[in-house]
């Protein structure tokens, strides 16, 4: 897969979406958004992957939204064309687990795209924000919605209201990443949690995810019943038999994906 916006590199069963536009800090234009959607398409298919990470080329992880290419929009092309749940939110479907390892600026519809992800490792050079009422907007592709989840009200809401920016220990104190590492290893470790989460049964990792957005997406009684049926169902697979046999035989598990 070749792209104009994104650099694409496989290692193993990780595959790594670079956001290439770095001199426009990744500004999510609608190529980008395009592409990312399919190059998401064809790793969900694709058998051999096992986790995706995404991260931005140079000092951003995104930007935001393409302000260039938005600012000319009248409601009737927003509306029309339906920006933003046409082709910017596939991150948030995707089946498989998928990793925002955000190295620098994660501002508006860039602090959406990883949160659309299942977690976040930040750099300590990560700077999370919704800046765009000092645009004369909102965030439009979630942001006041999974930031209030992440953070809570209190701080979504100043954060909204005032456009200004968290620094990673902020971040991570608030629950937004799962973890700060040093700039310089951002990527080697996003990998290598990549390559631990893709090692497991690909079938029970997807469930597991799905479980636990179910958390977040659902109230607790119909999330505790969906995560019941999919535990229940994990017995019908050769990989729970293989992960408990192994577990008693004290070697390590060889999962088939089935
Ligand atoms: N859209 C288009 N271009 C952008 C951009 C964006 N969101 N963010 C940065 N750029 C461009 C700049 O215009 C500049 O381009 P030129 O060299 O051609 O002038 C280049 O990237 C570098 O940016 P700066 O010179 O501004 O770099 P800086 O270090 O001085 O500042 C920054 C960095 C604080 C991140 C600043 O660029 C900034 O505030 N960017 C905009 C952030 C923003 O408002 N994001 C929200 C967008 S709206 C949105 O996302 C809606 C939604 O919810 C979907």
């Amino acid at each position: 897969m070749t792209y104009e916006t994104l650099l694409i590199e496989i290692d193993g069963p990780v595959a790594v979406i670079t956001l290439n536009r770095p001199d426009a800090l990744n500004a999510l234009n609608d190529k980008l958004v395009t592409e990312l959607t399919d190059a998401l398409n064809g790793f969900e298919k694709d058998a051999s992957i096992g986790c995706v990470v995404v991260t931005g080329a140079g000092r951003a992880f995104a930007a935001g939204a393409d302000i260039k290419e938005m600012r000319v929009q009248s409601y009737m092309d927003a509306y029309g064309n339906d920006f933003i749940t046409r082709n910017w939110e596939r991150a948030s479907t995707f089946r498989k687990p998928i990793i925002a390892a955000v190295n620098g600026f994660a501002l508006g519809g860039g602090c959406e795209l990883a949160m659309m992800c299942d977690f976040i490792l930040a750099s300590d050079a990560a700077k999370f924000g919704q800046p765009e009422i000092n645009l004369g907007v909102m965030p439009g592709a979630g942001g006041t919605q999974r930031l209030t989840r992440f953070v809570g009200k209190s701080k979504a809401m100043e954060m909204c209201l005032t456009g200004r920016m968290m620094d990673a220990a902020e971040a991570e104190r608030s629950g937004l990443v799962s973890r700060v590492v040093p700039a310089a290893d951002l990527l080697n470790e996003a990998k290598a949690v990549a390559k631990k989460i893709a090692s497991q049964s690909r079938p029970i990792a997807m469930m597991t995810k799905e479980s636990v957005n179910a958390a977040y997406e659902t109230m607790l009684r119909q999330g505790m019943m969906f995560e019941r049926r999919l535990f229940h169902s994990m017995f019908a697979t050769n990989d729970q038999k293989e992960g408990m046999n192994a577990f008693v035989d004290k070697r390590p598990p060889k999962f088939s994906n089935s």
